[in-house]
């Protein structure tokens, strides 16, 4: 899924940015996609068509009137070819020459040409961004459908402080398989995941908490959304970057992961609890900080959390996590059972390389009819993708419909 043997074609403008559209072509390359890379004037006084080239092992399209490039001529083939094509950096000027439809450069000319999702990645001066004939330019292209993506705010190549940076690599791919994805199998639906640890505060400066990353969920959450799933990622405090292309909700508590998931699952198909909510919390908060006194024990009084999963009700499916350390499968049954589950994903982590803060886990799905499936060990991303294959086919044997479409 995502960018993974697609091909995008990638235009480069001429910002200083151009030089960040190499580690863009490089990580899409990572990532599985073929890149062409298409190049302004003005964008080969800051990099050369040789970078590109290197990265992605392609001709680089630079000129209209070259006769010695086959490419040259082929622009309408690329095109035609493109599952995507992204303008990073687009300038001021080539914003507005897209605007107004222009072709009379090889960029211009296959943007105008394509069928292809457009996504446009501007960098500039934070005043030529705010000028009303960009903001202008912008809405008349995100009118015509294009995906407009940053720029951010930050330090500018001028030295001033202000909107125009490139957005960085990772939101523009995020965006890209979002864009990529939005034909796919779980168009239509919509999918909560809850994600990471929360936080049981003792006293303003303490908490009791545990050590799960959010990786897990992050990944489906990722994953539904590059298969066309309207998301909603419900996260305890992790260290990980909201996910571009879904929405993201901050939770602390177990408490707090309650209220908003109830809310969020009223109209979805599924949710799936990737969450580790603390199973207690302090009795009561301290309202300042708790001194250490002279005993040399302290108690703790813990009340305990609902179990959020078990107790939502309504039309959607419900899968879960089993984070084991014993008796993998028979307290996984167990929890599917009693918590109403639909799935459960069953991950023992005391294997190797798998469970928290790693990018691979070891699971097996559980089902209500006994049906268990042994997973090898994947990546957490290919984990998110086996659990919604099951998603689907789940979705689509309980008749449920997508919306919209
Ligand atoms: N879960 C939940 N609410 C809780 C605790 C857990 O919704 N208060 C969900 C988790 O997100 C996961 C599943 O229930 O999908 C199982 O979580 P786990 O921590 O393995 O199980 P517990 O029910 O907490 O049981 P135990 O800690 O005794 O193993």
């Amino acid at each position: 899924m995502g960018v993974r043997g697609k091909h995008i074609v990638l235009g480069v403008s001429g910002s200083i940015a151009a030089y960040k559209a190499a580690d863009l072509a490089s990580k899409l390359i990572q990532a599985g996609a073929r890149v062409s890379v298409i190049m302004t004037q003005a964008a080969r006084e800051f990099i050369t068509p040789l970078t590109f080239r290197s990265i992605t092992h392609q001709p680089v399209v630079t000129d209209w009137w070259d006769p010695a490039s086959d490419l040259s001529i082929q622009h309408v083939a690329l095109a035609e070819s493109a599952d995507a094509m992204v303008v990073a950096p687009a300038t001021a000027d080539l914003l507005a020459k897209l605007a107004a439809g222009l072709a009379d450069d090889p960029l211009c000319g296959t943007a105008l040409a394509t069928q292809a999702p457009l996504l446009l990645a501007p960098a500039m001066d934070a005043h030529m961004f705010e000028h009303p004939a960009t903001q202008q330019n912008l809405r008349t292209l995100q009118e015509r459908g294009a995906t407009v993506v940053g720029p951010e705010r930050g330090r500018l190549a001028s030295g001033l402080t202000g909107t125009g940076r490139l957005a960085a690599a990772e939101t523009i791919m995020g965006h890209l398989a979002a864009l990529l994805g939005r034909q796919g199998d779980l168009k239509g639906y919509k999918i909560v995941v809850s994600a990471g640890p929360t936080e049981e505060p003792l006293d303003p400066v303490r908490h009791i908490a545990n050590r799960s990353s959010g990786k897990m969920g992050f990944a489906i959450a990722e994953a539904a959304r590059d298969r066309g799933a309207r998301v909603t990622l419900v996260t305890g405090p992790t260290a990980l970057p909201d996910p571009p292309g879904l929405r993201t909700v901050h939770i602390r508590t177990a408490l707090n992961l309650r209220d908003r998931v109830q809310e969020e699952v009223r109209d979805a198909h599924a949710i799936i609890m990737a969450a580790a909510p603390a199973d207690f919390r302090p009795a009561s908060m301290a309202e300042q900080k708790i001194k250490k006194g002279a005993e040399a024990t302290m108690v703790v009084e813990l009340v305990k959390n609902p179990d959020i999963i078990a107790e939502t009700r309504g039309d959607f499916l419900k899968i879960g996590f089993a984070a084991e350390s014993e008796e993998l499968l028979k307290n996984a049954r167990t929890k599917l059972v009693e918590k109403g589950l639909d799935l459960i994903v069953a991950n023992d982590i005391t294997a190797e390389n798998s469970g928290f803060a790693v990018d691979t886990n070891k699971v097996f799905l559980l089902e209500p009819s006994g049906q268990v499936t042994e997973l090898p060990l994947l990546l957490k991303t290919e984990v998110a993708d086996r659990i919604l294959d099951r998603v689907v086919e789940l979705l689509a044997a309980r008749g449920k419909r997508p919306v919209g479409v």
